[in-house]
This record gives C-alpha cells, sequence and structure tokens, in this order.
C-alpha cells in the first residue's frame, strides 16, 4: 500500500530507470558513431548489430516498466512544485516514454523494410516483411530525427532536476536511487 510517507519510486522503477538511462546514453553515442563510419571500416556493422541488439533491450525494458508503473502504486511528483511545473515534468516524462517506446520501432521497422533481419546479440529474428526501400527510408529520417529529439528532452529532464536542486535545494534524485 503506498502511504503519504513513501518519497521513493519502487526498486523495480529506479533499476529500469537507470538501466534505460545507461542503455540510451550508449544507443544515442554508438548510433551517431556508427553512421559517421566510411563503408570500408572492417567493423562498421558489428556496431550495427551492437546498436540493434540494444535497442531492443530498450524496447523490453520500457514495456516492461511501463506495465510495472500501471500495476504499482504511483509516486506522485513532489508536492513543492507547482502546477505549471508538475504539467512540464509530467510532458517531459510522458514524451521520453513515447521516444523510448518510438526510438526502437523505427529502427526495426527500418531494418525490416530495407530487406534485411534485426540481430538479438547471437541471434537474429526472421523477416517477414516485403522489403520496400521508401517506406524504411522514411523510418531512418524518423528514426534520426527521433534520436535529436529524445536528445533534447533528456538534457531538459536533467535540468529541471538541477534546477530543482540549485534553486529550491530539493534534491530529487534521492527518489530514483
Ligand atoms: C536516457 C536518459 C533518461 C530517460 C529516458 C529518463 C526518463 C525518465 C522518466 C520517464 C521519468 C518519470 C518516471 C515516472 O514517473 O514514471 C524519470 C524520472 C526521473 N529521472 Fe530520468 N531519465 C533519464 C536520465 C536521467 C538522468 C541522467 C538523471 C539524473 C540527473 C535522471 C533523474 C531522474 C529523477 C530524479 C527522476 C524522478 C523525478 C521525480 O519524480 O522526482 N534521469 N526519468
Ligand atoms: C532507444 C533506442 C534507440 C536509440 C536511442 C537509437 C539511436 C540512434 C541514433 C542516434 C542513430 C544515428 C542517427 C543518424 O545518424 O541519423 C541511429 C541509427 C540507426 N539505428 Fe538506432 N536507436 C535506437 C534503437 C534502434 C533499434 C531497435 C534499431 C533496429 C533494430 C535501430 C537501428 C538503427 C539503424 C539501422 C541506424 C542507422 C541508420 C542509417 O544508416 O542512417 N536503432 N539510432
Amino acid at each position: 500500500m503506498m502511504s503519504k510517507k513513501q518519497e521513493k519510486y519502487s526498486v523495480g522503477i529506479r533499476i529500469f530507470h537507470w538501466l534505460t538511462s545507461a542503455c540510451v546514453f550508449t544507443l544515442l553515442i554508438v548510433g551517431w558513431y556508427m553512421t559517421s563510419l566510411e563503408e570500408s571500416v572492417p567493423n562498421k556493422y558489428s556496431f550495427f548489430n551492437f546498436h540493434e541488439s540494444l535497442g531492443i533491450v530498450v524496447l523490453v525494458v520500457t514495456a516492461s516498466r511501463v506495465f510495472l508503473k500501471f500495476k504499482s502504486n504511483q509516486l506522485e511528483l513532489p508536492s513543492h512544485l507547482g502546477p505549471y511545473e508538475k504539467k512540464l515534468a509530467n510532458s517531459v516524462h510522458f514524451l521520453l516514454y513515447g521516444l523510448l517506446f518510438l526510438m526502437p520501432l523505427t529502427g526495426i521497422l527500418m531494418t525490416l523494410l530495407g530487406g534485411y533481419k534485426v540481430p538479438f546479440f547471437i541471434f537474429e529474428f526472421p523477416n517477414i516483411f516485403p522489403t520496400n526501400k521508401n517506406a524504411s527510408k522514411f523510418f531512418e529520417n524518423t528514426h534520426g530525427i527521433f534520436a535529436y529529439t529524445i536528445a533534447a528532452l533528456i538534457g531538459f529532464h536533467i535540468l529541471g532536476i538541477l534546477k530543482e536542486l540549485i534553486l529550491k535545494k530539493k534534491n530529487l534524485l534521492k527518489r530514483m536511487i
């Protein structure tokens, strides 16, 4: 049962938050790095395989996290936040959750419609999709735009936490560690 004293996210949510965070930082760095490599770089496609596999981990973790979020008692935003700040924080969180689904989904669709199989570390999923290069290109562009969007939102998310710490001396991090 949630009591008024509950000040921390549940352990599952905390683990999923930091696991997702580590995966997404790695995916952004690897994503931008691998697409900057020349075709002649011998292990270019090992980076693609790693990137795609880790992206699927994010999809599975996010689905489990959202399930857990709605199944368990939800932690309210801190009461010292004003209504406008609460709306802003909730909107950023909502957009982050949305992109945590949309990034992997656009990646998977771009790969499958491009005529490739999606790897998962040492395995490969079969590809039953018909190849459609135009549709693949569309999802590739969307994936690229979403990457900048999620990076900007993460920056905004961190700034929000820093703002509370510096201006109001409220350490929100304690709720997530
Ligand atoms: C890829 C990076 C990240 C993503 C996608 C992300 C996503 C999220 C989401 C969706 C929530 C809302 C949780 C909920 O109510 O269900 C949240 C909360 C939180 N995040 Fe992050 N986060 C990321 C990185 C970080 C980093 C680097 C920090 C450290 C500064 C951080 C600190 C927090 C804190 C303290 C909360 C709890 C806010 C509160 O309710 O007081 N996050 N994060
Ligand atoms: C949260 C998950 C993900 C993040 C944050 C992410 C991030 C990125 C970034 C930053 C790039 C470089 C974009 C550019 O240079 O335009 C990229 C490219 C790419 N991503 Fe992801 N990605 C994720 C999931 C996935 C998944 C699940 C797949 C496929 C199964 C995938 C497949 C690809 C491919 C094939 C490219 C190269 C596109 C090209 O050649 O331009 N990504 N990703």
